[in-house]
Protein backbone atom coordinates (compact mmCIF):
# COMPACT_ATOMS: atom_id res chain seq x y z
CA UNK A 1 0.00 0.00 0.00
CA UNK A 2 0.96 3.51 -1.19
CA UNK A 3 1.47 5.67 1.78
CA UNK A 4 -1.50 8.72 1.79
CA UNK A 5 -0.04 11.87 2.94
CA UNK A 6 -3.06 13.69 3.72
CA UNK A 7 -4.56 10.93 5.55
CA UNK A 8 -1.65 9.77 7.41
CA UNK A 9 -1.10 14.06 8.28
CA UNK A 10 -4.44 14.20 9.25
CA UNK A 11 -4.58 10.81 11.31
CA UNK A 12 -1.02 12.22 13.70
CA UNK A 13 -3.15 15.56 13.79
CA UNK A 14 -6.24 14.00 15.31
CA UNK A 15 -4.09 11.77 17.50
CA UNK A 16 -2.11 14.78 19.17
CA UNK A 17 -5.38 16.60 19.28
CA UNK A 18 -6.85 13.38 21.13
CA UNK A 19 -9.61 14.13 18.95
CA UNK A 20 -11.36 9.97 19.16
CA UNK A 21 -13.78 10.88 16.90
CA UNK A 22 -11.83 12.14 14.13
CA UNK A 23 -8.80 9.42 14.49
CA UNK A 24 -11.53 6.72 14.24
CA UNK A 25 -13.29 8.07 11.24
CA UNK A 26 -9.66 7.96 9.62
CA UNK A 27 -9.42 4.43 10.57
CA UNK A 28 -12.34 3.32 8.63
CA UNK A 29 -11.05 5.32 6.06
CA UNK A 30 -8.18 3.73 6.29
CA UNK A 31 -9.51 0.01 6.64
CA UNK A 32 -11.45 0.28 3.60
CA UNK A 33 -8.10 1.04 1.50
CA UNK A 34 -6.35 -1.29 2.55
CA UNK A 35 -9.58 -3.63 1.77
CA UNK A 36 -9.61 -2.53 -1.49
CA UNK A 37 -5.99 -3.00 -1.94
CA UNK A 38 -6.37 -6.42 -1.01
CA UNK A 39 -4.94 -6.58 2.60
CA UNK A 40 -8.46 -8.02 4.03
CA UNK A 41 -6.49 -9.61 7.26
CA UNK A 42 -5.01 -5.98 7.87
CA UNK A 43 -8.55 -4.11 7.32
CA UNK A 44 -10.03 -6.66 9.81
CA UNK A 45 -7.51 -6.24 12.29
CA UNK A 46 -8.08 -2.69 11.92
CA UNK A 47 -11.60 -2.61 12.28
CA UNK A 48 -11.85 -4.62 15.63
CA UNK A 49 -9.44 -2.62 17.12
CA UNK A 50 -11.26 1.02 16.27
CA UNK A 51 -14.31 -1.19 17.67
CA UNK A 52 -12.86 -2.81 20.61
CA UNK A 53 -10.52 0.34 22.34
CA UNK A 54 -12.42 2.34 24.76
CA UNK A 55 -10.57 5.54 25.05
CA UNK A 56 -10.96 7.44 28.85
CA UNK A 57 -13.07 10.77 27.87
CA UNK A 58 -10.61 12.93 30.00
CA UNK A 59 -7.91 12.82 27.38
CA UNK A 60 -10.31 12.36 24.23
CA UNK A 61 -12.17 14.69 22.12
CA UNK A 62 -15.21 14.43 24.27
CA UNK A 63 -13.97 15.70 27.15
CA UNK A 64 -15.39 19.30 27.29
CA UNK A 65 -19.64 17.27 26.66
CA UNK A 66 -18.85 16.03 30.36
CA UNK A 67 -21.73 17.30 32.74
CA UNK A 68 -19.85 18.43 35.05
CA UNK A 69 -19.97 19.90 38.82
CA UNK A 70 -20.90 23.40 39.15
CA UNK A 71 -18.86 24.51 42.03
CA UNK A 72 -15.99 22.00 41.51
CA UNK A 73 -15.60 21.79 37.82
CA UNK A 74 -14.77 18.15 38.33
CA UNK A 75 -16.75 15.70 35.54
CA UNK A 76 -19.76 14.67 36.87
CA UNK A 77 -19.10 10.99 34.58
CA UNK A 78 -15.72 9.49 33.34
CA UNK A 79 -15.43 6.77 30.50
CA UNK A 80 -13.60 3.57 32.06
CA UNK A 81 -11.69 1.60 29.45
CA UNK A 82 -13.15 -2.04 28.62
CA UNK A 83 -11.75 -4.08 30.80
CA UNK A 84 -8.69 -6.50 29.68
CA UNK A 85 -9.16 -9.18 32.66
CA UNK A 86 -11.68 -12.18 32.27
CA UNK A 87 -14.80 -12.14 34.02
CA UNK A 88 -14.95 -15.51 35.95
CA UNK A 89 -18.66 -16.13 37.86
CA UNK A 90 -20.75 -18.54 39.66
CA UNK A 91 -23.40 -20.37 37.66
CA UNK A 92 -26.37 -18.18 38.95
CA UNK A 93 -24.81 -15.01 38.72
CA UNK A 94 -23.51 -16.10 34.38
CA UNK A 95 -27.16 -16.72 33.68
CA UNK A 96 -28.61 -13.57 35.00
CA UNK A 97 -25.67 -12.03 33.21
CA UNK A 98 -26.44 -13.80 29.68
CA UNK A 99 -30.46 -13.20 30.04
CA UNK A 100 -29.33 -9.54 30.17
CA UNK A 101 -27.26 -9.90 27.16
CA UNK A 102 -29.79 -10.98 25.36
CA UNK A 103 -32.63 -9.18 26.56
CA UNK A 104 -30.35 -5.82 25.34
CA UNK A 105 -29.19 -7.60 22.08
CA UNK A 106 -32.99 -8.03 21.58
CA UNK A 107 -34.49 -4.66 22.69
CA UNK A 108 -36.38 -3.83 19.75
CA UNK A 109 -37.66 -6.96 19.41
CA UNK A 110 -38.99 -6.88 22.78
CA UNK A 111 -40.34 -3.31 22.81
CA UNK A 112 -42.23 -3.95 19.37
CA UNK A 113 -44.04 -6.95 21.03
CA UNK A 114 -44.74 -4.86 24.42
CA UNK A 115 -42.54 -7.47 26.49
CA UNK A 116 -39.46 -5.16 26.95
CA UNK A 117 -38.46 -4.75 30.30
CA UNK A 118 -36.11 -1.99 31.94
CA UNK A 119 -32.58 -2.73 31.37
CA UNK A 120 -31.56 -1.80 34.89
CA UNK A 121 -29.46 -4.12 36.38
CA UNK A 122 -28.26 -3.71 40.32
CA UNK A 123 -25.03 -5.31 41.27
CA UNK A 124 -24.47 -6.01 44.95
CA UNK A 125 -21.50 -7.96 46.88
CA UNK A 126 -18.61 -7.34 49.08
CA UNK A 127 -15.48 -5.02 47.73
CA UNK A 128 -13.36 -6.94 45.37
CA UNK A 129 -16.08 -9.13 43.79
CA UNK A 130 -16.16 -8.08 40.35
CA UNK A 131 -19.02 -5.05 40.50
CA UNK A 132 -17.26 -2.94 38.49
CA UNK A 133 -15.76 -5.92 36.09
CA UNK A 134 -18.89 -7.09 35.17
CA UNK A 135 -20.61 -3.55 34.49
CA UNK A 136 -17.40 -2.81 32.04
CA UNK A 137 -17.76 -6.66 30.48
CA UNK A 138 -21.91 -6.06 29.92
CA UNK A 139 -20.28 -2.87 27.86
CA UNK A 140 -17.77 -4.51 26.03
CA UNK A 141 -20.30 -7.40 25.00
CA UNK A 142 -22.58 -4.77 24.02
CA UNK A 143 -20.24 -3.16 22.02
CA UNK A 144 -20.44 0.38 23.95
CA UNK A 145 -18.64 3.22 25.99
CA UNK A 146 -19.56 2.49 29.33
CA UNK A 147 -19.70 6.41 31.55
CA UNK A 148 -18.93 5.89 34.89
CA UNK A 149 -20.55 7.91 37.65
CA UNK A 150 -19.32 7.96 41.19
CA UNK A 151 -22.92 8.78 43.28
CA UNK A 152 -20.91 9.14 46.39
CA UNK A 153 -18.62 11.89 44.80
CA UNK A 154 -21.38 14.05 43.14
CA UNK A 155 -23.37 13.75 46.44
CA UNK A 156 -20.56 15.12 48.64
CA UNK A 157 -20.90 18.81 46.55
CA UNK A 158 -22.66 21.42 48.20
CA UNK A 159 -26.15 21.11 49.82
CA UNK A 160 -28.36 21.73 46.71
CA UNK A 161 -25.99 21.33 44.20
CA UNK A 162 -26.32 17.53 44.55
CA UNK A 163 -30.07 17.19 42.56
CA UNK A 164 -28.85 19.32 40.46
CA UNK A 165 -25.35 16.88 39.66
CA UNK A 166 -28.08 13.74 39.65
CA UNK A 167 -30.31 15.34 36.98
CA UNK A 168 -27.23 16.37 34.61
CA UNK A 169 -25.81 12.68 34.58
CA UNK A 170 -29.10 11.29 33.77
CA UNK A 171 -29.66 14.31 30.81
CA UNK A 172 -26.48 13.16 29.49
CA UNK A 173 -27.55 9.69 28.64
CA UNK A 174 -30.04 9.46 26.81
CA UNK A 175 -29.34 9.24 23.11
CA UNK A 176 -26.09 7.56 23.53
CA UNK A 177 -25.35 3.99 22.96
CA UNK A 178 -23.56 3.59 25.86
CA UNK A 179 -23.73 1.69 29.55
CA UNK A 180 -24.60 4.24 32.42
CA UNK A 181 -22.41 2.87 35.11
CA UNK A 182 -23.71 4.00 38.83
CA UNK A 183 -21.24 3.00 41.23
CA UNK A 184 -21.98 3.15 44.96
CA UNK A 185 -25.37 4.34 44.59
CA UNK A 186 -25.92 3.37 48.23
CA UNK A 187 -24.45 6.76 48.81
CA UNK A 188 -27.61 8.57 48.32
CA UNK A 189 -29.14 6.98 51.33
CA UNK A 190 -25.97 8.37 53.20
CA UNK A 191 -27.56 11.89 52.58
CA UNK A 192 -29.29 11.52 55.79
CA UNK A 193 -26.61 10.58 57.95
CA UNK A 194 -24.17 13.46 56.72
CA UNK A 195 -26.57 16.05 56.96
CA UNK A 196 -28.92 14.88 58.93
CA UNK A 197 -31.94 16.23 57.01
CA UNK A 198 -34.72 13.90 55.60
CA UNK A 199 -35.84 16.33 53.37
CA UNK A 200 -32.96 16.71 51.19
CA UNK A 201 -32.64 12.61 51.45
CA UNK A 202 -35.99 12.72 49.67
CA UNK A 203 -35.29 14.84 47.55
CA UNK A 204 -32.31 13.40 46.29
CA UNK A 205 -33.89 9.95 46.09
CA UNK A 206 -36.99 11.15 44.35
CA UNK A 207 -34.15 12.90 41.69
CA UNK A 208 -32.56 9.16 41.43
CA UNK A 209 -35.90 7.57 40.99
CA UNK A 210 -37.20 10.55 38.22
CA UNK A 211 -33.95 10.30 36.35
CA UNK A 212 -34.43 6.04 36.21
CA UNK A 213 -38.06 6.62 34.95
CA UNK A 214 -36.62 9.18 32.48
CA UNK A 215 -34.66 6.45 30.25
CA UNK A 216 -35.59 5.02 27.46
CA UNK A 217 -36.02 1.50 26.89
CA UNK A 218 -33.02 1.08 25.35
CA UNK A 219 -30.82 2.66 27.52
CA UNK A 220 -28.53 0.52 29.74
CA UNK A 221 -28.16 1.43 33.31
CA UNK A 222 -25.89 -0.67 36.04
CA UNK A 223 -25.46 0.46 39.53
CA UNK A 224 -23.75 -1.23 42.11
CA UNK A 225 -23.16 -1.41 45.58
CA UNK A 226 -21.84 -2.93 48.98
CA UNK A 227 -24.55 -1.79 51.15
CA UNK A 228 -27.99 -3.00 49.39
CA UNK A 229 -29.82 -2.73 52.77
CA UNK A 230 -29.17 0.82 52.50
CA UNK A 231 -30.94 1.43 49.32
CA UNK A 232 -34.24 3.18 49.50
CA UNK A 233 -37.21 0.06 48.27
CA UNK A 234 -38.02 2.72 45.57
CA UNK A 235 -34.50 2.62 44.09
CA UNK A 236 -34.52 -1.26 44.42
CA UNK A 237 -37.48 -1.78 42.66
CA UNK A 238 -36.15 0.07 39.77
CA UNK A 239 -33.92 -2.25 38.31
CA UNK A 240 -35.22 -5.62 37.25
CA UNK A 241 -32.36 -7.70 36.69
CA UNK A 242 -30.51 -8.15 40.08
CA UNK A 243 -26.69 -9.86 40.98
CA UNK A 244 -25.77 -10.57 44.61
CA UNK A 245 -22.34 -11.32 43.63
CA UNK A 246 -21.14 -12.79 46.68
CA UNK A 247 -17.85 -14.63 47.30
CA UNK A 248 -16.76 -17.18 44.41
CA UNK A 249 -18.03 -21.09 44.57
CA UNK A 250 -15.17 -23.31 44.38
CA UNK A 251 -14.97 -23.89 40.70
CA UNK A 252 -14.56 -20.07 40.25
CA UNK A 253 -12.28 -19.69 42.36
CA UNK A 254 -10.00 -22.37 40.85
CA UNK A 255 -10.39 -20.83 37.73
CA UNK A 256 -8.87 -17.52 39.09
CA UNK A 257 -5.89 -19.06 40.33
CA UNK A 258 -5.89 -21.12 36.91
CA UNK A 259 -6.03 -17.36 35.17
CA UNK A 260 -3.94 -14.83 37.46
CA UNK A 261 -1.64 -17.01 39.19
CA UNK A 262 -1.04 -19.92 36.40
CA UNK A 263 -1.43 -17.80 33.76
CA UNK A 264 -3.95 -19.98 31.64
CA UNK A 265 -1.80 -23.07 31.86
CA UNK A 266 -4.39 -25.42 31.84
CA UNK A 267 -1.92 -28.66 32.90
CA UNK A 268 -1.88 -26.70 36.35
CA UNK A 269 -5.14 -27.94 37.22
CA UNK A 270 -4.65 -29.96 39.95
CA UNK A 271 -2.75 -27.24 42.15
CA UNK A 272 -5.51 -24.72 41.02
CA UNK A 273 -8.29 -26.54 42.16
CA UNK A 274 -6.25 -27.65 45.80
CA UNK A 275 -5.80 -23.35 46.10
CA UNK A 276 -9.07 -23.41 45.43
CA UNK A 277 -10.66 -25.63 47.99
CA UNK A 278 -8.23 -24.11 50.38
CA UNK A 279 -9.26 -20.56 49.79
CA UNK A 280 -13.07 -20.64 50.53
CA UNK A 281 -14.47 -17.26 51.74
CA UNK A 282 -12.06 -15.03 49.13
CA UNK A 283 -12.88 -12.76 46.66
CA UNK A 284 -11.33 -12.38 43.10
CA UNK A 285 -9.31 -9.44 43.93
CA UNK A 286 -8.10 -11.21 47.15
CA UNK A 287 -6.62 -14.10 44.76
CA UNK A 288 -5.52 -12.03 42.42
CA UNK A 289 -3.40 -9.89 44.91
CA UNK A 290 -2.05 -13.28 46.18
CA UNK A 291 -1.44 -14.64 43.00
CA UNK A 292 0.60 -11.33 41.56
CA UNK A 293 2.40 -10.99 44.61
CA UNK A 294 3.50 -14.79 43.89
CA UNK A 295 4.10 -13.68 39.89
CA UNK A 296 6.13 -11.01 41.33
CA UNK A 297 8.60 -12.91 43.53
CA UNK A 298 8.93 -15.09 40.52
CA UNK A 299 10.07 -12.07 38.21
CA UNK A 300 12.36 -10.48 41.23
CA UNK A 301 14.23 -14.02 42.02
CA UNK A 302 13.76 -16.41 39.22
CA UNK A 303 11.82 -18.76 40.24
CA UNK A 304 8.33 -19.49 41.27
CA UNK A 305 7.46 -19.68 44.94
CA UNK A 306 6.44 -23.18 46.13
CA UNK A 307 3.06 -24.01 46.25
CA UNK A 308 3.29 -24.27 50.23
CA UNK A 309 4.01 -20.25 49.99
CA UNK A 310 0.98 -19.76 48.20
CA UNK A 311 -1.13 -21.92 50.58
CA UNK A 312 0.76 -20.02 53.53
CA UNK A 313 -0.54 -16.43 52.10
CA UNK A 314 -4.31 -18.10 51.73
CA UNK A 315 -4.39 -19.35 55.35
CA UNK A 316 -3.39 -16.18 56.61
CA UNK A 317 -5.62 -13.66 54.50
CA UNK A 318 -9.28 -12.86 55.31
CA UNK A 319 -11.70 -11.23 52.62
CA UNK A 320 -10.75 -7.85 51.69
CA UNK A 321 -7.28 -7.81 53.54
CA UNK A 322 -5.09 -10.79 51.54
CA UNK A 323 -1.59 -11.76 53.23
CA UNK A 324 1.18 -11.62 50.25
CA UNK A 325 3.61 -13.71 49.81
CA UNK A 326 6.98 -12.41 51.20
CA UNK A 327 10.25 -13.98 49.77
CA UNK A 328 11.50 -15.97 53.60
CA UNK A 329 11.08 -19.90 53.59
CA UNK A 330 8.94 -21.83 55.25
CA UNK A 331 10.07 -22.13 59.22
CA UNK A 332 9.31 -25.15 60.89
CA UNK A 333 6.14 -23.43 62.81
CA UNK A 334 5.37 -22.78 59.23
CA UNK A 335 5.33 -26.08 57.42
CA UNK A 336 3.43 -27.67 60.99
CA UNK A 337 0.51 -24.92 60.67
CA UNK A 338 0.13 -25.78 56.99
CA UNK A 339 -0.27 -29.21 57.56
CA UNK A 340 -2.54 -28.95 60.28
CA UNK A 341 -4.93 -26.61 58.11
CA UNK A 342 -4.01 -28.87 55.05
CA UNK A 343 -6.20 -32.13 56.81
CA UNK A 344 -8.50 -29.95 58.52
CA UNK A 345 -9.71 -27.42 55.88
CA UNK A 346 -10.06 -30.19 52.62
CA UNK A 347 -8.92 -33.48 54.54
CA UNK A 348 -5.78 -33.55 52.38
CA UNK A 349 -4.10 -37.17 52.81
CA UNK A 350 -0.38 -37.13 54.79
CA UNK A 351 1.41 -38.32 51.47
CA UNK A 352 -0.02 -34.92 49.67
CA UNK A 353 0.45 -32.91 52.85
CA UNK A 354 4.09 -34.03 53.02
CA UNK A 355 4.48 -33.47 49.10
CA UNK A 356 3.35 -29.84 49.84
CA UNK A 357 4.87 -29.03 52.32
CA UNK A 358 8.56 -30.60 51.29
CA UNK A 359 8.92 -32.84 53.88
CA UNK A 360 9.23 -36.68 54.04
CA UNK A 361 6.20 -38.51 54.85
CA UNK A 362 6.93 -39.23 58.29
CA UNK A 363 8.07 -35.74 59.17
CA UNK A 364 4.69 -34.69 57.66
CA UNK A 365 3.04 -37.77 60.28
CA UNK A 366 5.12 -35.86 63.05
CA UNK A 367 3.63 -32.76 62.32
CA UNK A 368 0.30 -33.35 62.50
CA UNK A 369 0.77 -35.14 65.97
CA UNK A 370 2.36 -32.40 67.36
CA UNK A 371 0.05 -30.17 66.24
CA UNK A 372 -2.85 -32.13 67.72
CA UNK A 373 -0.78 -32.47 70.99
CA UNK A 374 -0.80 -28.09 71.18
CA UNK A 375 -4.17 -28.33 70.62
N1 LIG B 1 -15.40 -12.38 39.43
C1 LIG B 1 -14.16 -12.00 39.09
N2 LIG B 1 -13.53 -12.54 38.02
C2 LIG B 1 -12.29 -12.17 37.69
N3 LIG B 1 -11.57 -11.24 38.36
C3 LIG B 1 -12.13 -10.67 39.44
C4 LIG B 1 -13.45 -11.03 39.86
N4 LIG B 1 -13.75 -10.29 40.96
C5 LIG B 1 -12.70 -9.51 41.20
N5 LIG B 1 -11.71 -9.72 40.29
C6 LIG B 1 -10.42 -9.02 40.24
O1 LIG B 1 -10.43 -8.02 41.25
C7 LIG B 1 -10.41 -6.71 40.69
C8 LIG B 1 -11.32 -5.80 41.48
O2 LIG B 1 -12.67 -6.11 41.24
P1 LIG B 1 -13.78 -4.97 41.08
O3 LIG B 1 -13.18 -3.63 41.11
O4 LIG B 1 -14.64 -5.29 39.92
O5 LIG B 1 -14.59 -5.20 42.43
P2 LIG B 1 -15.85 -4.38 42.96
O6 LIG B 1 -16.84 -5.41 43.37
O7 LIG B 1 -16.26 -3.35 41.99
O8 LIG B 1 -15.24 -3.74 44.29
P3 LIG B 1 -15.62 -2.36 45.02
O9 LIG B 1 -16.87 -2.62 45.78
O10 LIG B 1 -14.43 -2.16 45.91
O11 LIG B 1 -15.77 -1.32 43.97
C9 LIG B 1 -10.87 -6.90 39.27
O12 LIG B 1 -10.37 -5.89 38.43
C10 LIG B 1 -10.29 -8.27 38.92
O13 LIG B 1 -8.94 -8.13 38.59
MG1 LIG C 1 -16.23 -1.26 42.04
Amino acid sequence: MQVDTPALLSFFEAALEADYTRLKRIGNVLAKAMAADGDVAGAKSLQSMLRRRGVPLQTSGYAESLPRDSGSQQPLVEEAAWPTVPLLLNDDAGQVVSRFLEDARHVELLTSQGVASRLAMLLHGAPGTGKSLLAGHIAAQLGVPIYTVRLDSIISSRLGDTAKNIRNVFDFAPGRRAVLFLDEIDAVAKVRDDRNELGELKRVVNTVLQGLDSLQDDTVVIAATNHPHLLDPAIWRRFPYKIDLGVPDDRVRSDMWTHYLFRGDGTRHAEAALLGKFSEGLTGADIENIAMSARRREVLEGAEPPLAQALLAVASSKAGAPSLIDRRSLSHDDRRALAALLQERIGLEVTNIAKIIGVSRQMAHRYLKEHSHAE
